[in-house]
This record gives structure tokens, C-alpha cells and sequence, in this order.
């Protein structure tokens, strides 16, 4: 009697652990059906979507001190380079995806919290491997590939018991990188201002521009195909914004003016950053790529700021650090942000941002997201 008590409770046992198994099968990425909205996301790029990795690195370009965060309550400040919340933010919200923690935070991204994704992002950082140096240690889009590849994703695999290209296809990459390899690494050598050319450097004038965008998203390419070699499938990439119009640029031209070179090369970066997708989509079975053409979303609140509800579009909403770039620590801040297009002089409100991540999920035009919008592209 004794004996078939305890089977009848091994067996009971047993299927309590089944079914608990079962429902964890629920949630089980590699067994999820395909249009049903994205697990996560993995977002890789500069500090438009740094949600507070620079808060571990030797650099000066940290913004995890007030009025950073003014509006991103509970929290505040982050090192988010925002008042609120940043365009990753926005996008995972539209996208029903919890906030990600950052990567290089200890306590935040560890556990069952990764597996809705995990931020890399990582301010002053570019696409090519040395932009971003001069504000000392960043991230750069190599690095934070390697760190997806090497820690994250074998995390996942244990944790998910499924290989990285089963659960891949069911999240977003999304990336915002290039305006970084312009403003801090092209233009600041000199190359693109017409004075003159860094040693090895591209040149100054229209060759020296293309040649640099060829090399730029020549890199772009091979950081995207090691993406796909992962098994990632949807990728969403922000093109660069009008960089020429910045409160720090502008504050360097006469009257105010928007620089016509910056915002140039940021035109053709974005019209090339299409031929390449175009490109890759033929190259690579069964991928999807989004282009949000973050330069005429934000080009149409410049030209028209009253129709989205801005009142000031040239400066910076928070009081300057000495930098001329960044919000000074606890200095001022403007009362109303939601009428600014920008925080600190190179970065967006979070209404500006809510402006891009908008379009980018549910625009039909295609000069603000091409070919489709991310909305469409969570239901493939
Ligand atoms: C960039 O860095 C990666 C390692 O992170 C390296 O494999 C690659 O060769 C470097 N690229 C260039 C152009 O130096
Ligand atoms: C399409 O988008 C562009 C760029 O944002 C904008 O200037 C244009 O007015 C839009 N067209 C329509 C029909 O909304
Ligand atoms: C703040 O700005 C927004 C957008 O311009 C406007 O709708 C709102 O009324 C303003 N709020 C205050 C308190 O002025």
C-alpha cells in the first residue's frame, strides 16, 4: 500500500513538472509561430540609443546626472541622453517589448531579464572601429556585435535550450549608427570641412565624401552580415538625422544657419543605406530590412515645427556644460520639453523621438520608413 502511495505521488509529481513545462513552452521563443509580434529586441548603435552602457565606461560622453531624466520617472536620470524616454524606448513600447536593460550593467541584464533582448548601445560610438575614440571609451558597433555573439546569445541558448538560429528570427535588430562617423570622426578631422585632409584620410570636397560613405557602408555591410550568420532575420536601422542642424552645429555658423555639408552627407548616407538593403535583401535568404529615415521626419519638424506642436527648434532646451554639447550637471532646464525638437545640443527630446518611432511603426510613406514599416514587419 505504502509502495503504491508513494508511485501515485511520484506520478502526481511528475505531472505537475510536465505541465509546468508546458507553459513554460508558452513563452518559448523557438516554438512561437511566425506573425506574432516580436519576443525582443536587440539594439545595437549610438548614444540615440544608449540606455545607460556608457555609464560604464572611461568616457566623457555619460549623461547619467540631472537634468538627464528629468521626465523618465520613476527612474531618472539613466544615461539615457534624453529627458525622458529614447527612441529604443519609444520603438519597444509601439512594439509591446518591456524597457531592455543595458549590457553593461551588472545587475541589470542578467537572468530571465535578457530574454526580451538586451540594449548595447553606447553614446559617441560609430560604425567604423575608431569613430567615437576622441570622447575615450566607447563601444563600437564591432564590439557590441562580439558581446551579443559571445555573451549574450550562449546565455539564451541555455536558457531557452534552443540554438541561436531558432530563437533569432523572432526578434528585432535594431541599430542607429552613422551620424557619429560624420559629426566625430569625418568632419572633425577636417576632411569634410574643405580645410584640409587627415593623414591617410579621405579627402576633402564631394570625392572625399563619397569615398568615406563607400567605406561606411562597406562596414555597415559586413556588421550586418555577421548579424545575419548569427541567424537574426528583421532588422530595423535608423538613418542618420539632419547632423547639419544640431544646436552645437548650428551655434558655430553664422546666424544660426543649419551647416549644408553635415546635413549633405547625411542625405547620402540614408539614400545609400537603401541601395544596401536592397541589396542585402536579395543576398540573404529570408531577411527583412527596415530603413526609418530619421533625416525627413525630422527635416518636416524643422521646415513646419508648429504642425507638431514645437515652438523651438534651434536650441538646446537644458543650460550647456562647457562643452557646448552636453547638459551641464543639475543646471536648468526649459519648463516645457515636450516644445523642443532638442534636449541638449545634439540630442532630441522625447518628443521628437516619439515623432520618429510613430512614423517608423505605422508611416505608408515611404520616404519616412522603406520598404515597409515595423508594424507590418512584426506580422511577417
Ligand atoms: C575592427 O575591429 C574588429 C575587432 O573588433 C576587427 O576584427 C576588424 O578587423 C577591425 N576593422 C578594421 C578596419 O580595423
Ligand atoms: C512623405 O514623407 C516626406 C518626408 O517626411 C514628407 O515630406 C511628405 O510630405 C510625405 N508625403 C505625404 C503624402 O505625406
Ligand atoms: C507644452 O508644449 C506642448 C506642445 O507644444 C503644448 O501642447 C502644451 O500645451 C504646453 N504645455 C504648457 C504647460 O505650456
Amino acid at each position: 500500500m505504502a509502495l503504491r502511495a508513494i508511485a501515485a505521488t511520484l506520478i502526481l509529481l511528475l505531472i505537475i513538472v510536465m505541465s509546468c513545462l508546458g507553459v513554460a513552452d508558452l513563452v518559448d521563443p523557438c516554438c512561437k509561430e511566425a506573425g506574432g509580434g516580436f519576443q525582443g529586441m536587440f539594439v545595437f548603435g549610438s548614444s540615440i540609443v544608449d540606455n545607460g552602457n556608457n555609464n560604464y565606461l572611461d568616457t566623457l560622453g555619460k549623461a547619467n546626472y540631472f537634468p538627464y531624466g528629468v521626465d523618465f520617472s520613476p527612474l531618472g536620470p539613466t544615461g539615457r541622453f534624453s529627458n525622458g524616454k529614447n527612441l529604443a524606448d519609444l520603438l519597444a513600447q509601439l512594439l509591446r517589448i518591456p524597457l531592455l536593460p543595458p549590457f553593461l550593467d551588472p545587475f541589470a541584464a542578467t537572468g530571465s531579464t535578457i530574454l526580451h533582448g538586451v540594449n548595447y548601445g553606447s553614446g559617441g560610438s560609430g560604425i567604423l572601429n575608431q569613430t567615437g575614440s576622441i570622447t575615450g571609451k566607447v563601444m563600437n558597433l564591432n564590439e557590441q556585435i562580439s558581446n551579443f555573439e559571445e555573451e549574450t546569445l550562449p546565455k539564451l541558448e541555455s536558457m531557452l535550450s534552443c540554438t541561436r538560429q531558432q530563437m533569432l528570427p523572432h526578434y528585432l535588430i535594431l541599430i542607429a549608427a552613422g551620424g557619429n562617423d560624420y559629426q566625430f570622426n569625418y568632419f572633425l578631422s577636417g576632411s569634410g570641412s574643405g580645410s584640409g585632409s587627415r593623414p591617410g584620410g579621405a579627402g576633402a570636397g564631394p570625392a572625399g565624401l563619397h569615398s568615406f560613405t563607400d567605406d561606411l557602408i562597406s562596414a555597415y555591410s559586413h556588421r550586418l552580415k555577421r548579424l545575419y550568420k548569427l541567424g537574426a532575420r528583421k532588422f530595423a536601422l535608423i538613418g542618420v538625422n539632419p547632423i547639419g542642424c544640431v544646436p552645437v552645429v548650428r551655434a558655430a555658423n553664422k546666424r544660426c544657419r543649419c551647416q549644408k555639408d553635415m546635413n549633405s552627407a547625411a542625405k547620402l548616407f540614408n539614400k545609400r543605406l537603401i541601395s544596401l538593403v536592397d541589396a542585402l535583401t536579395v543576398q540573404l535568404p529570408g531577411s527583412h530590412f527596415v530603413v526609418v529615415n530619421a533625416y525627413n521626419i525630422i527635416n518636416d519638424i524643422l521646415h513646419n515645427p508648429a504642425s507638431k506642436g514645437f515652438s523651438n527648434v534651434k536650441s538646446a532646451c537644458c543650460e550647456l556644460s562647457i562643452t557646448g554639447i552636453l547638459c551641464k550637471g543639475s543646471g536648468g532646464v526649459c519648463p516645457n520639453r515636450s516644445s523642443y525638437v532638442f534636449f541638449d545640443a545634439q540630442h532630441n527630446t522625447e518628443a521628437a523621438s516619439a515623432i520618429i518611432a510613430s512614423k517608423a511603426y505605422s508611416s505608408f510613406n515611404i520616404s519616412q520608413v522603406y520598404p515597409i514599416n515595423l508594424q507590418k514587419l512584426s506580422r511577417l
